[in-house]
């Protein structure tokens, strides 16, 4: 029986989330899946109303959950940072979820705006790591808001925690067809942080002469995934670089509704969302397009060891897609969350 603690949060996540669990329902059933769900009413609304982010006696049940299952974060009503750092931040951190999986395909039927790329140019993952760098949140600021104000935000980068990405990355590269692992980095620039991965990438690759490797700065990066994306499977990287090249991503991938993210840590409690935020401009509008979210219970099935009902929720997706019933994917598409997700919980076998 496994647990999945439900954070639908802010504005459009309890939609994407409701279409999820319906297409989590319909695999489940067929494979024999057990689970339960335990909802939590976490997000912007309880924090306005109560003042509470993240209370601990919530953090303390996440912790015994087998899985969290996030919709989106971000209130329009709340300052910036409040919510992302005191939900989303704390709980990759504190449940040391330290490998944030995003994975960029083109899935048959879903137009790209490089025209002339297909599903078979545009597949690969984006390992991040996802509890160091910029977001360690380290720094301060001395004289604030005067005119000799001065702001530090520092990168914190430790051995371990590169490493061990690093390991993460090249073992999912051993499980692909391709095995092939690129480091994207900045270290003819930030010579002191990435330094450290360049030297940990060159160690830990050593041990893996099967898996081919390459490296790329990311300003590069960002054009070869517009210009040849057939170049990259595994994509391995810092906590910031990661953030902004899998936006890049999906859009290559077709948009932000297919999207999906999952924030691993190999042997604790890991987190399943789409990576779209949380679109309050159409929250309740019935419009967004909720195959990330589908898509991302796929992945916490595999994860839970259910590959079988994981992979049936990953065809399904494949299979609305492809029957062109989807439309463009965008909020202007004619098809509503409601509808994709009853599409999908229907082509689930
Ligand atoms: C993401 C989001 C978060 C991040 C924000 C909401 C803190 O953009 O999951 O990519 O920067 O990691
Ligand atoms: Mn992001």
């Amino acid at each position: 029986m496994h647990r999945i603690a439900v954070l639908p949060c802010d504005g459009v996540g309890p939609e994407v989330v409701a279409e999820g669990l319906k297409v989590l329902e319909a695999a489940a059933a067929i494979y024999d899946v057990e689970y339960e769900t335990v909802e939590y009413d976490i997000g912007g609304e309880r924090y306005l109303e109560t003042g509470e982010v993240l209370p601990d006696s919530v953090m303390a049940e996440l912790c015994e959950s087998d899985a969290i299952y996030l919709g989106a974060v971000g209130h329009p009503d709340v300052a910036p940072g409040i919510l992302e750092q005191g939900i989303l931040l704390r709980l990759r951190f504190d449940l040391d979820q330290y490998i944030n999986l995003r994975p960029i395909r083109l899935y048959p039927g879903v137009e790209t705006p490089l025209k002339d790329k297909g599903p078979e140019d545009i597949d690969f993952i984006v390992v991040r790591e996802n509890t160091e760098g910029l977001y360690a949140g380290v720094g301060g600021s001395l004289r604030k808001g005067t005119r000799h104000e001065v702001a530090l935000q520092e990168a914190v980068y430790t051995r371990m925690g590169v490493e061990r990405c690093i390991r993460y990355a090249f073992e999912l590269a051993g499980t692909r067809d391709e095995k092939k692992v690129t480091m994207v980095d900045k270290s003819n620039v930030l010579t002191f942080g990435h330094d450290l991965w360049v030297r940990t990438f060159d160690e830990v690759g050593e041990e893996y002469p099967e898996i081919e490797t390459d490296h790329a700065y990311v300003d590069a990066c960002c054009m070869w995934m517009v210009k040849n994306p057939e170049w990259f499977d595994v994509i391995v990287t810092c906590n910031m670089f990661g953030d902004i090249i899998t936006d890049l991503g999906a859009m290559v991938q077709g948009g932000m509704g297919v999207a999906a993210s999952a924030n691993i840590n190999p042997d604790g409690v890991s987190m399943f969302e789409p990576i779209h935020g949380s679109a309050p401009k159409y929250t309740g509008r019935n419009v967004i397009c909720p195959i990330a979210s589908i898509s991302a219970a796929g992945m916490m099935m595999e994860h839970l060891g259910e590959v079988e009902c994981g992979k049936a929720i990953e065809d399904a997706v494949i299979a609305a897609l492809a029957s062109g019933k989807l439309g463009d994917l965008s909020t202007r598409s004619g098809v509503s969350t409601t509808e994709a997700g009853d599409l999908v919980a229907s082509l689930v076998e």
